[in-house]
């Protein structure tokens, strides 16, 4: 695998657990991108009790649909999506504040995203060459309803023994202070995981309705949002990678412009995976390693 970063690239990385890299994907792939979510939202048909997404942990909706959807492909509703009468405020497509988690194995444009040979050598350049992609997200931080992220450690949701989990984090459309860029702590990622969070109810991909809850591991506080951090106002085409224990948040979106960017969350396919982790995939449905060649199992399932 060839050197896609510099030594002042990983060196910045090591440092700072977090890495910017202007111009890391073109125009086109970013359209290409952007079209087949907006084609899955526009194709989703909202059940009677929509699914929200919030990381704020004592709103977190923890049921059947989250539990399930590390294999699926499922929208989550902005928190402020609804009206007192249970009507949309905006247009369905701006409404939804992610897709989540399996897009990168389940859907074609999503997998030619994300299973680069660009993508495995940067990732292998900060140290993890046998990366596998674990979970994808396209996040819109919709304008006026976005919802904030709370300051978190990706750790904390998708753990591996040792930490390995690794956030490369695209912006599909401009990030700036106005729209909800991400926020990090510079050096935030050589401190302690402060909880981790836990499926209840034993493994399984589905079928448990017991729900989660966080295991406090340390309870020295997380970095202060936004006093103690600094904004990452990125352009689209912009590749953030980011430490599992870096901490990191981002704002609400008041403004009248959306703030479009995709995840791919990467652990070690060296590292245990405990089976009390959310994110869990039935036995059909393996992980690939990052540098597995694009669609070669990649037919639409
Ligand atoms: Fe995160």
């Amino acid at each position: 695998m060839g050197r896609v970063l510099t030594d002042e690239q990983v060196d910045s990385y090591h440092r700072d657990g977090f890495l910017v890299v202007p111009g890391f994907v073109g125009p086109q792939a970013l359209a290409e991108l952007k079209a087949a979510a907006e084609r899955i939202v526009d194709e989703f048909v909202p059940p009677a009790r929509p699914t929200v997404f919030t990381t704020n942990e004592q709103e977190r909706v923890s049921d059947r649909e989250f539990l399930a959807s590390g294999s699926r492909v499922s929208c989550f509703f902005e928190e402020e999506a609804f009206l007192a009468d249970g009507s949309l405020r905006q247009a369905k497509l701006l409404s939804i504040n992610k897709l989540g988690h399996a897009m990168h194995d389940l859907v074609p444009e999503f997998q030619r995203f994300t299973y680069t040979s660009d993508l495995a050598g940067a990732v292998a350049d900060i140290g993890l060459t046998d990366a596998l992609a674990l979970q994808s997200m396209y996040i819109f931080k919709q304008p006026h309803i976005g919802g904030e992220v709370g300051c978190h450690q990706d750790a904390t949701f998708l753990y591996t023994a040792p930490v390995t989990v690794t956030g490369c984090w695209f912006a599909v459309e401009d990030a700036t202070l106005e729209n909800g860029c991400l926020w990090a702590a510079p050096g935030g990622h050589r401190t302690s995981l402060r909880k981790v969070f836990k499926r209840l109810g034993g493994p399984g991909p589905e079928g448990d309705d017991a729900g989660t809850e966080f295991d406090v591991l340390d309870t020295a506080p997380l970095p202060t949002a936004p006093d103690d951090l600094v904004p990452v106002e990125v352009p689209a085409g912009t590749l953030v990678l980011l430490h599992g224990l870096l901490p990191h948040w981002s704002d609400v979106n008041r403004s009248s412009t959306s703030r479009h960017a995709y995840t791919v969350h990467c652990v070690s396919a060296a590292a245990d995976y405990p089976e009390w982790n959310w994110l869990q995939r039935p036995a059909g449905m393996p992980l690939h390693r990052l540098d597995s060649p694009a669609n070669e199992e990649a037919s639409p399932r």
